[in-house]
């Protein structure tokens, strides 16, 4: 999501929204599908995180305007330090 975030950032700043589309798509729903992790993950976690690949797929929406990009980034990356406040993972 982290390489996501600097190719939006990259794209974002040019305004050119076909490349935000391109830079965002790795952190959006289609690479979210993983049932065997989502079923040990708990429900607040499955939320916030939805939310955040959700958040990758409707960013292309807002357009070329660079200070839109930026800002709906800043909003996807608030849900980023959410969750890393939240949780940690432990090694068993
Ligand atoms: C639903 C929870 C959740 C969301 C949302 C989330 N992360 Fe994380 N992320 C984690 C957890 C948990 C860790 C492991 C942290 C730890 O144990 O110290 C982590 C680790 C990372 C790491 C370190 C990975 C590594 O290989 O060491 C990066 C980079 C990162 N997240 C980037 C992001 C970015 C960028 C976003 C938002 C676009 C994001 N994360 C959103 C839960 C989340």
């Amino acid at each position: 999501m982290l390489q996501s975030v600097q190719g939006v950032l990259v794209a974002g700043a040019r305004g050119d929204s076909a490349a935000v589309r391109i830079a965002a798509r790795p952190a959006g729903m289609a690479m979210a599908a993983d049932p065997e992790l989502e079923a040990l993950l708990p429900a607040d976690w499955m939320a916030l995180a939805l939310d955040t690949h959700r958040a990758f797929d409707s960013l292309p929406a807002v357009g070329p305007d660079a200070a839109a990009i930026l800002a709906g980034l800043g909003r996807i990356t608030g849900r980023c330090n959410a969750c890393h406040a939240m949780y940690r993972l432990e090694i068993r």
